[in-house]
């Protein structure tokens, strides 16, 4: 911080001539204003060390144009279902106003503990869940309450954004675990090992996956969970697409011998609930993790909001029937996106959860690199898409297609693709 900041309210009377360069009396230039405040505001270096989204910066671009079809926004199409809506508007007009319990409201907690049985999760609502803004702050939360400065943390790659600054933001070291597009993505003990994360002290799991699509199925969960507990590793699970799963069952480590003790569950209302905008989320996990992040909770936002827990909680006890329509219709245009690419010659993995697909485009690309696909997609058809590497140097030669939108905007990008590589 500056050593002006001295909160002397008499002004700058008393400043130095010399500082800033500028004379006493004389009004400082914009330039030299400028010079000061980036001084001034220098980021930290953990802060500098983290470059902007790659999928910001490709919007930008398209942001341009009013033609363009966008594959690229990871939020449902769907407006939250009315009875949350509802449940939001009525707890307002009730006055419902004022903070909630740091860890959330105990009828919210009680219905998420509830929720997640279907998964053979079983969590104590009054001392293992912590209600949060977003499933994003109970990622950062866990960053913040588990790692320490040095601190390796195994992020498999391709994946979500976040992860990778938010274990900067913490002081952290991620180390990029490859999955691979002819394993369906999946992780693999061995691609673990020949990483190192065997010497890791945390392990980020995502899935269903984004960007991938990628789930786990139970064998291969088994296995990620030996390997875990061979090598005594925390786990951050990040299951914000688990209700989005349309082959087989979620996995969830959690739920392996030896796993609940060591994984702390995140989950939330944006995806399946079409909820985005209202910033609620959860983690769950033994009392000792739950303090812990609580305790971070506590300070830096006090309670999650209270409007929106009022509509997690309706989202929970009313709305199962929207959910599973959203889910269904997602699920068609799944089948209908991968069918469609694959029609086109372009493989793209079978993605089992989430609302994304992943296509491989390395051979239909400049130099084989995804970023001039996307662009040259973008240039020529309108058509948005994210290249792979937004989400890590694992998604080389992809490209991220984002099927949470209508299915005649996906028909429309089709033709649109097809066109482009005819
Ligand atoms: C894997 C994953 N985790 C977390 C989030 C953020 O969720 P929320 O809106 O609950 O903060 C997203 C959003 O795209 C996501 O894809």
């Amino acid at each position: 911080m500056s050593g002006n900041e001295n909160g002397n309210e008499t002004g700058n009377d008393d400043r130095p001539a010399t500082d800033g360069g500028t004379a006493e009396g004389s009004p400082p230039t914009g330039e030299e204003e400028g010079g000061e405040e980036s001084a001034r505001f220098a980021p930290a270096d953990r802060v500098e060390s983290v470059p902007p989204s790659g999928i910001r910066e490709f919007f930008e671009v398209a942001e341009n144009r009013d033609d363009v079809i966008s594959l690229g926004v990871g939020e449902p199409d769907f407006t939250a279902p009315w009875p949350a809506r509802s449940a939001a508007i009525d707890s307002l007009e009730r006055g419902r106003t004022s903070y909630t319990a740091n860890r959330g409201m105990p009828a919210l907690r009680r219905a998420i503990s509830g929720r997640v049985t279907r998964y053979d999760q079983s969590y104590d609502p009054d001392s293992e869940v912590l209600v949060t803004t977003g499933a994003s702050e109970a990622v950062d939360l866990a960053f913040r309450a588990f790692v320490n400065p040095g601190d390796t943390v195994a992020l498999p790659t391709p994946t979500y954004v976040s992860y990778e600054p938010g274990v900067r933001f913490a002081g952290g070291e991620p180390l990029p675990v490859h999955t691979r597009h002819e394993d369906d993505w999946a992780l693999t003990p061995e691609a673990l090992r020949e990483a190192g994360a065997d010497e890791a002290d945390v392990l980020v799991l995502c899935y269903p996956n984004n960007p991938t699509g990628a789930t786990m199925d139970a064998d291969e969960m088994d296995a990620v969970a030996a390997f875990c507990r061979e090598h005594d590793l925390l786990v951050v699970a990040d299951e914000i697409y688990a209700a989005l799963t349309y082959e087989g069952d979620h996995q969830s480590v959690a739920t392996r011998p030896g796993m609940r003790e060591r994984t702390v569950v995140i989950n939330g209302f944006s995806k399946a609930y079409a909820m985005t905008g209202l910033r609620l989320g959860y983690a769950m996990g033994p009392e000792a993790a739950i303090d812990a992040m609580t305790k971070v909770h506590q300070y830096a936002m006090l309670s999650a909001p209270t409007t929106a827990q009022h509509a997690a909680l309706a989202a929970i006890e009313r709305c199962d029937d929207e959910v599973e329509r959203m889910r269904r219709e997602y699920d068609r245009r799944r089948r209908y996106v991968v069918s469609r690419l694959r029609e086109l010659g372009i493989e793209v993995s079978e993605p089992g959860g989430a609302f994304y697909a992943f296509p491989r485009v390395a051979e239909l690309a400049p130099d084989g690199d995804a970023r001039a696909f996307a662009t040259e997609l973008l240039e020529a058809e309108g058509v948005a898409a994210v290249p792979g590497t937004a989400f890590g140097a694992g998604g080389e030669g992809h490209i991220r297609i984002s099927y949470a939108t209508g299915l005649d905007d996906l028909k429309e990008a089709m033709a649109r693709i097809e066109r482009f590589l005819s």
